[in-house]
């Protein structure tokens, strides 16, 4: 008894000394994160009223962050293609948080692969509440699918519902944002915009763009008062493998483990509403496992290379055949 206590006291003793040894590192760091939660506390009080529009609001992540922003007092503006997936997401609000201050969210149909169709379709919103304070672009979609035999139709579609429609949306928005000399823009982009993984590369490929794109963003337009934060999330339990390409341009129409597996999509809406207020410029949210892969990809390119190379054997080997 007296022994163990002896030994743990020693092991304190450690840990002290560990902890006065890092001081230098943890203190500053503790500071950030304490400043970081006092503007978080502070801006969490002026979402009430902001005009914030959501792509992809018709399921997952961006029904998720609907709630979310709907329930802080935002006035949201849904948007995607199924006109009636989008109602149903409206009724929903209305009905789970009738207690809020209530400002009616607003249906806006769209389909971002139509480039030219979407500057409308802002210029709707903008006719309803005179600005927009917030974009968040999250619609998208994923493949399964090995390069040589996925048509080229497939790796376009891709680029062009995530890559393309974001910075089309982004530029209708900006011009607005621009006048007012504030504005936030949100890129959903994903732990694949940091590293690629096999039977993925049109959507890592469309979420790299996005990373870029969103870094070019942030520089030119900081000095006018607009914010842009890029999310990458992990795995979030999500409808995205159900909906995502096959090499052909089917629907791939199966529930992936690990999509199953990951965060809920309300805890990833609130970690991202968490980042928005902030303020953060770049984040990664996801598991522990993703983060390292991030890590080797820039730290050991070659070990990252070597792992990789193996998942991919595992995939078809496993007979999984693409999946994951
Ligand atoms: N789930 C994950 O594991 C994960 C991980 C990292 C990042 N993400 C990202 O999170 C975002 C949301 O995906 P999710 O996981 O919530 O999947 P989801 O449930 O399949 O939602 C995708 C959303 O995008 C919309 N969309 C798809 N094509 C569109 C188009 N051409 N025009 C307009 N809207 C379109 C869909 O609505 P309609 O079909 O009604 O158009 C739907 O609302 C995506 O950008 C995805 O890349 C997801
Ligand atoms: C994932 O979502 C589905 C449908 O929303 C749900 O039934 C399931 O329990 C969720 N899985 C996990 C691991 O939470």
């Amino acid at each position: 008894m007296s022994d163990s206590g002896a030994s743990a006291g020693k092991f304190n003793l450690f840990y002290v000394f560990l902890g006065t040894l890092f001081l230098p590192i943890t203190m500053p760091l503790l500071i950030i994160n304490l400043l970081k939660h006092l503007k978080e506390k502070r801006s969490r009080n002026t979402l009430p009223g902001k005009v914030v529009v959501i792509t992809g609001a018709s399921s997952g992540l961006g029904e998720a962050l609907a709630h979310s922003f709907y329930r802080a007092g935002a006035k949201v503006v849904l948007c995607a293609r199924r006109e009636s997936e989008l109602e149903r997401v409206k009724k929903d609000l209305m009905v789970k948080h009738s207690t809020n201050p209530t400002y009616p969210p607003v249906v806006v149909p769209l389909d971002l692969s139509d480039l030219n169709s979407l500057k409308a379709a802002i210029q709707k919103v903008l006719d309803i509440f005179g600005h927009i304070d917030i974009l968040i672009n999250n619609g998208g979609i994923s493949v399964r699918a090995d390069i040589v035999s996925t048509a080229m139709d497939v790796d376009i579609k891709v680029m062009l519902v995530n890559y393309f429609g974001s910075v089309a949306m982004t530029k209708a928005v900006l011009p607005s944002m621009l006048k007012r000399q504030s504005g936030r823009i949100v890129f959903v982009s994903s732990v694949q915009g940091k590293f690629a993984l096999p039977y993925r590369s049109a959507y890592s490929a469309s979420k790299h763009a996005t990373q870029a794109f969103s870094d070019s963003l942030r520089a030119e337009v900081a000095n006018n008062g607009i914010k842009v934060t890029c999310i990458s999330p992990g795995y979030i339990n999500t409808s995205l493998s159900l909906n995502a390409l096959t090499a052909s341009g089917e629907a791939y129409g199966q529930m992936d483990e690990t999509t199953a597996g990951g965060t809920s999509p309300e805890t990833m809406a609130n970690d991202i509403i968490t980042s928005i207020l902030r303020d953060e410029k770049d984040v990664v949210l996801a598991q522990m496992q993703a983060k390292f892969a991030y890590f080797i990809r820039f730290l050991c390119p070659s070990l990252y290379f070597k792992i990789m190379e193996r998942r991919a054997l595992k995939l078809i080997q496993g007979g999984k055949d693409k999946k994951e």
